[in-house]
């Protein structure tokens, strides 16, 4: 399945695979709005985002995109794209209130207009179960650091492949799961704010549970042929230099930034170089017999988000700096990241589209029968509409063409890619930096909430119609 389209070409496009999926990516509390609307409970976004200093300008998500009421609008943009996927979240507290008990009718409404619509539009529907919204009352109860909220996913799962199951094409449970447990309970940049290294651990175990659980509940309800899958940001992690200690430092940050969990989702075990790098910070001891085997049930794809790659160096003993909480469970003790060279992005993220070949690569080789999907690439820049309205990006378009153009060498080379989801459909509320940094191809001027296709929109459309790029 691998194999470039052989017909015959113009000589200046790069063909992607005729069955390719072109699609643009949105989570639920970054578009959304309504927060108070239709029974939604707060999440912990809610709350970290209105707790004073967490979120850049005190924004929160309560608005957001207004998405919520605009449906139509969005799904009309994309139509006139062209693309053939939408990958969108589901929030938690709009489907399931408090995070317990029965589904609310109106939360599961929306999602069901949304969809109809979609498929209407001749659009496939992918949807996220967890990208990141956890019902703030799960988090009063101890959240992700504790095993019960891996039964409770499993319960929502279920709820949603009961309402949804006849509409989605593909249901991913969990988005970027290391960005829930150690920028949400390591660092504490993000919700719910927490820090601390065991408790990190602690949650990524409980989520690579709650992954295992959600597939079994999701097989259990969804008709057969219903493709189930999982995102991951994979890091790619370069040595600074060619020396054993610099690529241990690597093998660290490997660890805990993606063997955590690539080794139990597809392996069923533990990375043992992390459980005895991590020894002084905890004993695992809240790992039970089967968890690892509940986590490896079978997925059918495996989701990918890639920004930007990293380079690491060993750390002498002793020269930690006093810096503060971290996402890394101890690791920094050992390695300090070392900066990438070339341009930036408005988030100060290099960009090197190597990383996402490299990526694409290794897993090529370590999980040759997982099919795989980039479920989120792109890039925040400044942009802003000039004087005739208009707002160009072709910085954007650079990174785009660049990052598009790695997939298709990578595929070239026998990765199995295959679908390309374009952060974002829309500018929105991007975490802890707020409204102040822009991923859509589509400006969003947010007090009046008017939208206006960026150049890059146009090109990408111009992508999915020619099915590959012109060089
Ligand atoms: C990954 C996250 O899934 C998404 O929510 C976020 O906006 C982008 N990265 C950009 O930071």
């Amino acid at each position: 399945m691998t194999a470039l389209d052989a017909r015959p070409r113009t000589g200046t496009t790069l063909r992607f695979p005729e069955a390719f999926r072109w699609g643009t990516a949105t989570a639920a509390y970054q578009i959304e709005g309504a927060a108070g609307e239709d029974g939604r409970t707060p999440s912990i976004w809610d709350t970290f985002s209105r707790t004073p200093g967490k979120v850049r300008n005190g924004d929160t998500g309560d608005t957001a995109a207004d998405h919520y009421h605009r449906v139509d609008e969005d799904i009309a943009l994309m139509r006139s794209l062209g693309v053939t996927d939408y990958r969108f979240s589901l929030a938690w507290p709009r489907v399931q209130p408090s995070g317990r008990g029965p589904a609310a009718r109106k939360g599961l409404d929306f999602y069901r207009r949304l969809t109809d619509r979609l498929r209407e539009a001749g659009i496939r529907p992918v949807a996220t179960l967890y990208h990141w919204d956890l019902p703030q009352e799960l988090e009063d109860a101890g959240g992700w650091p504790e095993r019960e909220t891996a039964y409770r996913f499993a319960d929502y799962a279920a709820l949603a492949a009961e309402a949804l199951g006849d509409r989605v094409a593909t249901w991913t449970t969990l988005n970027e799961p290391w960005c829930s447990a150690f920028l949400g309970y390591g660092s504490g940049v993000h919700a719910p704010g927490r820090t601390g290294d065991a408790g990190s651990l602690r949650a990524a175990h409980h989520l690579n549970l709650a992954h295992g659980l959600g597939v079994q509940a999701l097989r259990a309800v969804l008709p057969a042929g219903a493709e189930v899958s999982l995102t991951l940001n994979l890091h790619a992690v370069r040595p600074r230099t060619d020396t054993p200690q610099d690529r241990d430092a690597v093998r660290r940050i490997d660890a805990v930034g993606n063997r955590i969990f690539l080794d139990p989702v597809f392996r069923g075990s533990l990375p043992e170089d992390l459980v005895r790098d991590t020894a002084d910070i905890t004993d695992w001891s809240f790992v039970k017999d089967g968890d690892c085997a509940a986590a490896a049930e079978p997925i059918d794809s495996l989701g990918i988000n890639y920004y930007s790659p990293a380079a690491v160096a060993a750390r002498t003993p002793g020269g930690a700096d006093a810096a503060g909480p971290s996402p890394w469970a101890g690791a920094e003790r050992h390695v300090r990241f070392v900066p990438v060279t070339g341009p930036r992005t408005a988030m100060d993220w290099p960009v090197d589209a190597g990383g996402l070949h490299e990526l694409l690569l290794r897993l090529r080789d370590e999980l040759p029968h997982v099919p795989l999907l980039i479920t989120e690439n792109g890039a925040a820049y400044e942009d802003y509409a000039d004087p005739s309205g208009e707002v160009k990006d072709p910085e954007r378009v650079a990174y785009l063409h660049a990052h598009l153009e790695a997939v298709h060498r990578a595929i070239g080379a026998g990765a199995d890619v295959r679908g390309y989801f374009l952060w974002s459909l829309l500018d929105n509320f991007e975490w802890a930096y707020g409204y102040s940094k822009r991923f859509g191809i589509v400006h969003v001027d947010f007090p009046t909430q008017r939208r206006t296709p960026k150049s890059s929109a146009r090109w990408y459309a111009d992508v999915i119609a020619r099915g590959g790029l012109t060089t």
